[in-house]
């Protein structure tokens, strides 16, 4: 889809199974994409798939997502923030009663802590601007969650909650936030752990990045505080 034309987008988890799809068609739709990425291996890698004449609307930006300080530099650096699209959160399992402490707290600073905080630094600019579009990640898990998962979709609904306070607290205005919830992406990492029999069912990457492209846009104006389904075919 085209709609993104000059707009100013933030991007976090570019280098990511999700985000190597969800890149190239956000940029396909016009924007001009800053990138966060913390290892320049995975930089490289990102890089090669991108379209070598679109690549002067693409700007890298090495950074910890948990870093406050380092966060609200990098956005305050930003000449605007029309659009943040925050893909970076993770997963790990393990039964409730053997859970640590330690990996509870992992789980949460890498799913909602980091929405949080690029959230928080992104409304600012947006505030300011009088325009913005926050779309972030929930998962499946954070409406029905499942078991050996507490952490993942305790912090994933967690997501879900801060996003909509978001559009709770941004009505009235041209800034929006919505929540996408991937089910089983179809990723390398899944086909590598689960094998490829059912990847056919799985979602996209790229067909999240055609609805994150639409919700990043002006024409999503309408739409706020919606926790939309991206489950593919499963
Ligand atoms: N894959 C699925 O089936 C699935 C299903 C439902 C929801 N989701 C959600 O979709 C999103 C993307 O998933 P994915 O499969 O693409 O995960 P992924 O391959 O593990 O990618 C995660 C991305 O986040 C980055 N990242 C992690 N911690 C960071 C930090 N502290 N600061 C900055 N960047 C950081 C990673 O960079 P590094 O490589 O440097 O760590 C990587 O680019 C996540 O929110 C995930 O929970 C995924």
């Amino acid at each position: 889809m085209q709609g993104n034309q000059g707009k100013q987008i933030l991007l976090t988890g570019g280098t990511g199974g999700l985000g190597l799809g969800v890149v190239p068609v956000v940029l396909a739709s016009g924007a001009e994409l800053t990138l966060t990425y913390r290892q320049e291996k995975d930089l490289a890698i990102l890089r090669e798939r991108l379209p070598a004449n679109a690549l002067d609307r693409v700007r890298f930006v090495q950074v910890d997502l948990t870093d406050e300080a380092a966060v609200a530099r990098v956005i305050a650096d930003l000449p605007r923030v029309d659009g943040l699209i925050h893909l970076v959160g993770g997963f790990a399992m393990g039964p409730t009663h053997e859970y640590s402490l330690a990996d509870w707290y992992r789980d949460f600073d890498l799913n909602l802590t980091t929405t949080f905080l690029t959230c928080k630094h992104s409304l600012r600019r947006m505030w300011q601007q009088g325009y913005g579009r926050i779309v972030t990640v929930g998962s499946r898990g954070a409406v029905e969650p499942g078991p050996q998962l507490a952490a993942y979709c305790a912090s994933k609904a967690g997501v879900v909650a801060l996003t909509r306070t978001i559009a709770a607290e941004t009505k009235g205005t041209d800034i929006t936030a919505n929540v996408i919830l991937p089910s089983l992406i179809d990723t390398p990492a899944n086909r590598a752990a689960m094998g490829s029999e059912q990847a056919e069912l799985w979602v996209k990457p790229e067909s999240i990045g055609q609805v994150i492209a639409f919700l990043v846009s002006e024409a999503a104006r309408d739409l706020r505080g919606a926790v939309i389904p991206v489950y593919g075919n499963v």
